[in-house]
């Protein structure tokens, strides 16, 4: 079997808390093959985004990764020394962020941060870093690319800015993209083109990407695989078709019934899931979706359901599907 290009076993991301550790990220088990498209969904604050800094080494303080393990092609991340993984971070594995102008510096044009991307990793002249630079604007679609690199970012749109980013963040052909809610700033137009552009790249590239949003629209356009969390936890894990004909976590089923596209098709308004994503001081006990659940039962309150593969390459962490799990896998 292919090994796989990103391998997440029983994260921990962790605060510090007045009861003791606070877990945004509670024992993720998470993995990528090469050249996949994988969408990891939730509502904002159920730690998607501190998974993605914990692949990076980014967790900010006074967060840490207490356990588990990250392995990207083969060697565990939480082990590399620093000077290592800063070579594997932005070469190996990059990220797009969601607002590239807190990404970019203002002082300089978009061209000579591209450049200077280039020139820290490769020793080339400065003119041919500059070259390559605009070639690479252009190949995300900056319309007249050489004009384009002289500007600052402000002097750019906001989808510009994020195809700048872009543009960084596959210059040094990366085997893995994060790219954490890449179109949430955009307008609706932009976003498609956008997701567009991202699509096409990587199959030019066969770049495997984590695809973080809130929106599971995003995810139906790009996405194969689809990864759901609540409150730091995996919740669902499916092929994207499939999840879409017949999600089996309520908390999926609520994220389908909010899309716009499904609730008008019933003409109805457009539903929301009840309350919100409770603070991690603060998770009831039992299933954390329980105090949200529509179809919640006292079972529900008094013990966490464990994550269950109930089809292959389906897994859920819910009591209603407890009786359709799979015996585990005996070794031959
Ligand atoms: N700097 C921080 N200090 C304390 N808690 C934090 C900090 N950053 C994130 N968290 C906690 O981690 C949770 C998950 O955050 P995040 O990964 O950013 O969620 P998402 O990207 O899914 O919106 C937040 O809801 C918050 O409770
Ligand atoms: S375990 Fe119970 S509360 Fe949790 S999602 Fe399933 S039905 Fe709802
Ligand atoms: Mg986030």
């Amino acid at each position: 079997m292919n090994q796989a290009l990103l391998e997440i076993k029983g994260l921990v991301t962790a605060f510090p808390g007045r009861g003791g550790e606070l877990r945004a990220v509670d024992e993720l088990d998470l993995s990528l093959m090469p050249a996949e498209v994988l969408g990891l969904v939730g509502e904002s604050g159920c730690g998607k985004s501190l998974t993605a800094l914990s692949v990076l080494g980014l967790v900010p303080r006074p967060g840490r990764v207490t356990d588990g393990s990250i392995f990207f092609e083969g060697r565990d991340l939480l082990t590399l020394p620093e000077p290592e993984l800063r070579q594997i971070r932005g070469a190996r594995v990059s990220m797009v962020f969601q607002e590239p102008m807190t990404s970019l510096n203002p002082v300089f044009t978009v061209g000579r941060q591209v450049a200077e991307l280039v020139a820290a990793h490769q020793e080339i002249p400065a003119a041919e870093a500059w070259e390559r630079a605009v070639a690479m604007l252009g190949r995300v679609g900056v319309p007249e690319p050489a004009a384009r690199a002289r500007a600052y970012p402000h002097q750019l749109s906001g989808g510009l800015r994020q195809r700048v980013m872009i543009a960084m963040a596959l210059l040094l052909d990366p085997r893995l993209v994060m790219a954490d809610e890449p179109t949430t700033a955009l307008d609706v137009t932009i976003q498609a083109q956008i997701l567009d552009l991202l699509r096409r790249l990587q199959r030019d590239s066969g770049v495997g990407v984590l695809l973080i949003t809130h929106n599971l629209a995003v995810v139906a356009q790009m996405a194969s695989r689809v990864a759901v969390m609540y409150t730091g936890r995996l919740v669902e894990e499916a092929p994207v078709a499939e999840l879409f004909a017949e999600p089996l976590h309520p908390y999926a089923d609520g994220l389908l019934a909010c899309l716009p596209a499904r609730a008008t098709k019933r003409g109805q308004r457009l539903p929301t899931i009840k309350g919100v994503v409770p603070p991690l001081d603060d998770l009831p006990p039992g299933c954390k979706f329980s105090d949200r659940c529509p179809r919640a039962f006292a079972a529900c309150r008094q013990a966490e359901p464990a994550l269950v593969e109930v089809a292959p390459g389906r897994r859920v962490r819910c009591f209603l599907h407890h009786d359709q799990a799979r015996e585990p896998r005996r070794a031959a």
